[in-house]
């Protein structure tokens, strides 16, 4: 008989020295789909969701989904999901601790059907992730939350209430999920210091495309009248910002010229500021943007912020970029404690960075070389993947598990552009 729980995991290998040159495609986002594959919730019927990306974190949603009792079919790039009248209250643990945006079906489901339990979410390891926001936000809005045995479980049988709500962070999980409450309470709430991220104003679009009447999208100041009911809609998700920044750290990492189609650089200004500080050439085009490098790249420092700042998830890849850079920097991260795991990792290459608390200080170096390394989340399995690509020698990343579930063919469309990069 078969052994049970076997786990085969992939790794990358990464023969270092190629220059990346080319164009790549950017899809939808997936901090942006799965939010909105959970807020399909808020309404019975047939939503459609198209630019869905290829990654893990969408089966798992879509799994999700079928435990609350949808219908949920992919073609291609689109996305179906039948909602029934009354779905299921329960997201059980197996699932929802692969996956932190679980956590996101706590408020519609709420809103819908007044009684949610939801499994403790899990996710990347980058930090202690509270959901105290989400639960006293719901609490304002008059329904009881608390958390027993690893659950989550949130009751408003009389229905919600509007209410004004103050986040003592931008949270962007905190602000979907009582943004995703409110639509359907009854009055006015407003969500104070709410996260500005264009994830988030996606979701936002989509909730009014559903019949939402809400204000002030993409500022620190939410306002949702609440309405009775919601109808299913079709939306195009949002261009994946992240994805985006990871060509464009790539092009000038490798001294390379990538244009990368579909990247919204509205979304992107900070980032691209950056980099054109370090010394790449950043060109718009006309679906996208070229991120094109002749030098060595010039150490650049950088604080991590809520969006518009520079974005957490992109922290990785600066690190890895000052490791081979020009000079000495220093990289403060405001939004995750953990992120700087990925440090450890980076080190076996070579590289030399200092941890001090949020601040990481680099001295640039002129070579790193390939070792045997391991992913702990996805966006550091991407950065030690572009790390690899500027070391000497043979790199494996162990984990590839964790950038599948944010990067679609990552090893494929780094080949098409030259990398020497395989899957083990
Ligand atoms: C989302 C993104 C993640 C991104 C992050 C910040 C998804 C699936 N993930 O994560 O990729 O890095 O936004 O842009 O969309 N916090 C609390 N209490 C709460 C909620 C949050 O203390 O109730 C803290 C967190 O511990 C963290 C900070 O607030 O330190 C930001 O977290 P949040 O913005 O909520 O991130 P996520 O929505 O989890």
């Amino acid at each position: 008989m078969a052994p049970q729980h076997v786990v085969i995991d992939d790794r990358f290998r990464i023969h270092g020295g190629a220059r990346l040159v080319g164009e790549v495609f950017v899809g939808g986002a997936k901090n942006s789909v799965l939010k909105l594959m959970a807020a399909s919730l808020l309404a019975v019927g047939k939503t459609t969701i198209a630019n869905v990306p290829a990654i893990a974190d969408v089966e798992i949603m879509s799994d999700l989904l079928r435990r609350l009792g949808c219908t949920v079919t992919h073609e291609g790039a689109l996305l179906t999901i039948e909602v029934p009248q009354v779905p299921m209250h329960r997201a059980d643990y197996d699932l929802v601790r692969k996956m932190r945006a679980s956590i996101n079906v706590l408020g519609p489901l709420v809103a819908r059907i007044g009684r949610a339990e939801v499994a403790l979410p899990g996710g990347d390891a980058i930090g202690s992730r509270g959901l105290d926001f989400h639960i006293k936000g719901l609490e304002s809005l008059g329904a009881t939350a608390h958390v027993e045995h690893g659950y989550v479980i949130a009751e408003a049988p009389q229905g919600l209430t509007g209410a004004p709500i103050s986040l003592d962070f931008p949270s962007v999980g905190a602000t979907e999920n009582l943004m995703t409450a409110a639509v359907l309470a009854q009055g006015v709430t407003t969500i104070e210091n709410a996260a500005r991220e264009p994830d988030l104003v996606d979701l936002g679009e989509f909730l009014i495309a559903m019949g939402a009447q809400i204000e002030g999208l993409g500022s620190p100041v939410i306002t949702i009248t609440g309405v009775k009911k919601l109808s299913p809609t079709h939306h195009v998700t949002v261009s994946d910002r992240i994805i985006a920044g990871t060509w464009a750290f790539a092009a000038a990492m490798t001294q390379g010229d990538i244009t990368i189609h579909g990247a919204r650089a509205d979304h992107m200004e900070v980032m691209l500021e950056k980099l054109t500080s370090a010394g790449a050439i950043v060109t718009s085009t006309a679906d996208g943007v070229r991120v094109k490098m002749e030098q060595r790249p010039t150490a650049v420092d950088v604080a991590t912020l809520p969006y518009p700042g520079f974005a957490t998830d992109l922290l990785p890849f600066i690190i890895a970029m000052n490791s081979i850079a020009e000079g000495d920097s220093l990289v403060t991260e405001n939004v995750f404690e953990s992120r700087f795991m990925f440090v450890n990792e980076l080190s076996r290459l070579g590289a030399q960075v200092h941890v001090d608390g949020h601040h990481a200080s680099i001295h640039g170096i002129t070579q790193l070389s390939g070792a045997p390394v391991e992913a702990t989340d996805i966006r550091a399995g991407a950065g030690l993947v572009l790390a690899a690509l500027v070391a000497e020698g043979v790199t494996t990343v162990d984990g590839a598990f964790h950038v599948d579930r944010g990067y679609p063919k990552f090893a494929e469309q780094l080949r098409a552009l030259g990398a020497d990069v395989t899957r083990e």
